[in-house]
């Protein structure tokens, strides 16, 4: 693991106990801005990477689709099972999944790709894991990405960018689709 990725993970697992009492009212104010974007009826496997706590998870409880929750921090994943008894959780960095190609019919990145050096690993791991047509949903934080640069990654990667905006708080978000 990298210096970087070794201190992310450090500090989230230091973290863990506290971070839904920092964060779930910021992190679910996201979902409810970029969920209604994505019809999820039409997925049956959806992963949530860089998951957490698995908030993500508490927000679409009424869902009867497949959820897997995966993470770098070991100590965020714990938190997201206690709370989730029945959940998916898997400890896996996001630039090196390990999951099978197009498996999955939904990806999520909300508030991850801060973390790694560059977002393209990531987001190319996301693109070899979705089906074809598989939809992308990512938000992250406006002072450290630019709109227009993140939407050409995306591009690069074979994505199409189907909506990018800013949130009311905080953030950008994205959603697209493997094409
Ligand atoms: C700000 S939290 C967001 C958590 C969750 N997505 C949410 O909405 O609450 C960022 C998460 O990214 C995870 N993370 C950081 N680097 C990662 C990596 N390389 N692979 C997977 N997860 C990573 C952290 O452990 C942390 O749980």
């Amino acid at each position: 693991m990298n210096s970087k990725k070794f201190e992310a993970a450090r500090r989230y697992n230091e973290t863990a106990e506290v971070y839904d009492r920092r964060y779930k009212d910021i992190q679910f104010a996201k979902y409810r801005e970029v969920i209604p974007e994505i019809d999820l009826t039409k997925s049956s496997l959806i992963f949530d990477i860089g998951g957490g706590t698995g908030l993500l998870l508490e927000h679409l409880k009424e869902l009867k689709q497949n959820i897997i929750i995966s993470d770098l921090s070991f100590e965020m994943l714990k938190v997201g099972k206690t709370k989730c008894k029945d959940g998916n959780f898997v400890c896996a960095d996001s630039e090196s999944l390990p999951f099978r190609q197009n498996c999955c019919d939904t990806a999520f990145y909300f508030s991850i790709l801060q973390n790694p050096e560059s977002p393209s690993p990531s987001l190319s791991e996301g693109f070899r894991i979705l089906n074809n047509d598989g939809t992308i949903a990512i938000t992250v934080l406006t002072k450290i990405f630019e709109e227009e640069k993140l939407v050409d990654i995306l591009i690069k990667i074979g994505f199409s960018v189907d909506k990018s905006w800013k949130l009311s708080i905080e953030d950008l978000a994205f959603v697209g689709k493997k094409k």
